[in-house]
């Protein structure tokens, strides 16, 4: 019988012929959507990332993983300094661009933070971090930041799931 009268797939043992399926596994959960930026010498690079997530309220830090095969690593790795955007539902265009690419700021209207970070407009929430511990875990580094400063507006979140966006149901 499976378990509890539902019908899930075969039990697998992560490995390489099941790293699709941890995949897959893993976008079962439902997440938000945010864009991670940072300050480089060659200029503002951003990532979209949906490894976020809160951790401490005192003191207040919070946590993403890059993962160590972007190309963007080295600049979000190293960043003393970060700022993570919380997506609207209205910003999936940004959600794609900094998918694509981490240098394509072309017509993104930004700010710098008085730390030189870039600062997207009209994120739900925004999160002014500085590094406070970078934890290697297999192919992605945890990075947790210390918050300095944040913001937030009301409206509804960009969610992602099962490698597909859609928005909030709930009333
Ligand atoms: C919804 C979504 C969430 C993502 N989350 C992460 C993440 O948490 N960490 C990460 O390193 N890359 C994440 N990515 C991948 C990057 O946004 C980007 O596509 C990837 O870094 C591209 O490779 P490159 O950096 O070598 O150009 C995510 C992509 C999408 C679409």
């Amino acid at each position: 019988m499976p378990d509890g009268g539902i019908a899930m797939t075969e039990i697998l043992i992560p490995g390489p012929d099941a790293q699709r399926a941890l995949r897959d596994a893993f976008g079962r959960f439902a997440t938000g959507v945010t864009v991670v930026t940072v300050a480089t010498a060659a200029g503002p690079v951003g990532i979209t990332a949906n490894s976020f997530a809160s951790v401490s309220l005192d003191p207040p830090l919070l946590l993403w993983a890059p993962a160590r095969a972007s190309r963007r690593f080295a600049a979000f790795h190293d960043a003393e300094d970060f700022a993570v955007h919380v997506l609207g539902a209205d910003q999936s265009e940004l959600c794609r661009r900094f998918a694509a690419a981490g240098d394509d700021w072309e017509g993104v209207g930004h700010r710098r933070s008085d730390r030189g970070v870039p600062l997207l407009p009209g994120a739900l929430a925004r999160f002014e971090c500085a590094t406070e511990a970078r934890h290697p875990a297999g192919d992605h580094v945890v990075i947790i930041g210390r918050i300095l400063r944040f913001s937030q507006r009301p409206g509804a979140p960009l969610l992602f799931a099962g490698g597909r966006y859609g928005g909030f149901a709930g009333g």
